[in-house]
């Protein structure tokens, strides 16, 4: 038997453009996601987040769920467009009530919430602004999160400023394929650090509220990578890609700078003259705990050689493409499964960047689910996923990594951003149609491993 530490933390994390719909509802303003989706041509198949799955309706009905699962944990975002419509200005006190009844909810049901201030529903009005571009939106992320801390600051013990500010700086403004869709690697940059720069205002700004026994921290994404091969042109490129995935945001967070390559890489396109003095030492004010967001590992082609091959992902701006090393698992994302890259990142974290606890606040898969003709989702492959996942985790807290908790992607079937509906990562199946939840197979077999607190010796994957 794997056995986690006593304390650790098992739940399941959501994102309100995700799972709340009710995006005209008591006073809410539109996000850059409202626009972008209705937006002909950026979704698929033209999907908004419009009535998503409706938790801003069914909110008990999901709470009582998670307590069947028994989540210990829950892990959500708070919409800014509900707090402030127009990302200025006094709070819309219904859209705080919202929230209020959320963590209320979880209380009562003995569950942590793990509350995300940016889970990427930017205000459009601050888009129109110039969004992360400009300086001001990281001021006023910072008068937001002082609203918030102070109507739940309370009742939260945990607080995420942001999450993956990399898929917000470069997915959003950089490669395009997420809202506000630019195309253009110096905003990328510039979104980057003032994503970073809002982050240390709004710790600062929290941590001059009180409730100092809350746990502050920040979301990344990130992924081990190597060179697919042995060639020097390939170990550049990984370089490149792991500078911009993960030293482009780790080394300001712990480090306090920008990581030289990438100044050097980056300079035809920015002379990063957005930084001010003083803004490195805000960002890299020490936060209590970092969350990990992992889904893959990165196997890194040069450019070039890219061309004649099968790739993942490009990455332009890099002279880089990913691709599928041999004989891997792809999941209905087509993303690499590679249990043994958590264990990697989560060492690596820990011999490089910092000893204060860690917490995987998402890892799950996306499978081509379905109900069966007897009512049920087998979703065989998420629960080997996890398993194998868990496993590595467990390992790397073996060699000395301090993991407070493991939090799963998702707790619902969602709005899978520019893939709309298409993409399934729930534990629980949702119809759509008519908003019915069916827990699957995975859900059953989480509860499980909460309940025992780790995982039987058979790896169903033996
Ligand atoms: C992450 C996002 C999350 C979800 C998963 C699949 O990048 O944070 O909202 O879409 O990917």
């Amino acid at each position: 038997m794997v056995r986690f530490p006593e304390g650790f933390l098992w739940g399941t994390a959501t994102a309100s453009y995700q799972v709340e719909g009710a995006v005209n509802e008591d006073g809410r303003g539109a996000s850059i996601w409202d626009t972008f989706s209705h937006t002909p041509g950026k979704v698929y198949r033209g999907d908004t987040g419009d009535s998503a799955c409706d938790q801003y309706h069914r909110v008990e009905e999901d709470l009582d769920l998670m307590a069947d699962v028994g989540l210990q944990a829950y892990r959500f975002s708070v919409a800014w467009p509900r707090i402030q419509p127009e990302g200025t200005g006094p709070a819309n006190q219904r859209g705080l009530d919202y929230y209020r009844r959320l963590v209320d909810g979880l209380r009562r049901r003995n569950i942590e919430p793990m509350l995300t201030l940016y889970h990427w529903d930017l205000p459009q009005a601050l888009e129109d602004g110039g969004g992360w571009t400009s300086r001001g939106t990281s001021e006023r992320f910072a008068e937001y999160t002082r609203i918030v801390y102070e109507a739940l600051g309370d009742s939260v013990g945990f607080w995420i400023t942001l999450n993956e500010p990399w898929v917000s700086a470069w997915l959003g403004y950089g490669i395009g394929v997420h809202a506000p869709g630019h195309q253009d690697t110096s905003k990328a940059l510039a979104a980057t650090h003032h994503l970073l720069l809002g982050h240390g205002l709004a710790l600062e700004t929290m941590r001059s509220l009180g409730h100092t026994d809350n746990q502050l921290g920040i979301t990344l994404n990130l992924a081990p990578v190597r060179p697919a091969s042995e060639d020097a042109e390939d170990a550049e490129a990984a370089r490149r890609v792991d500078g911009n995935a993960n030293r482009l945001y780790l080394d300001p967070l712990f480090s306090g700078s920008y990581p030289d390559d990438m100044l050097e890489h980056y300079a035809p396109e920015s002379d990063f003259s957005f930084v001010r003095d003083g803004d490195l030492d805000t960002i890299s004010a020490p936060v209590d705990f970092l969350g990990v967001n992992y889904y893959m590992r990165h196997t890194v082609v040069d450019g070039q050689r890219a061309s004649d091959l099968t790739t993942a992902m490009r990455f332009s701006d890099l002279d880089a493409a990913t691709v599928l090393p041999p004989g891997v698992d792809t999941t209905a994302m087509g993303w690499p499964v590679e249990p043994d890259g958590l264990t990697e990142l989560l060492l690596r974290l820990h011999g490089e960047y910092t000893q204060i606890p860690l917490y995987i606040t998402e890892n799950g898969r996306a499978v081509h689910d379905y109900v069966d003709p007897e009512g049920d989702v087998d979703d065989e492959e998420r629960v080997a996923f996890l398993d194998a996942h868990f496993r590595a985790a467990h390992a790397a807290m073996e060699q000395g990594v301090d993991l407070g908790g493991y939090i799963v992607w998702s707790l619902l079937d969602n709005f899978e951003w520019a893939e709309g509906y298409s993409k399934r990562f729930g534990i629980v199946f949702v119809e759509y149609g008519n908003q019915r939840r069916i827990p699957k197979m995975s859900a059953r077999w989480y509860r499980e491993v909460i309940e025992r607190n780790g995982l039987a010796d058979e790896d169903p994957n033996a």
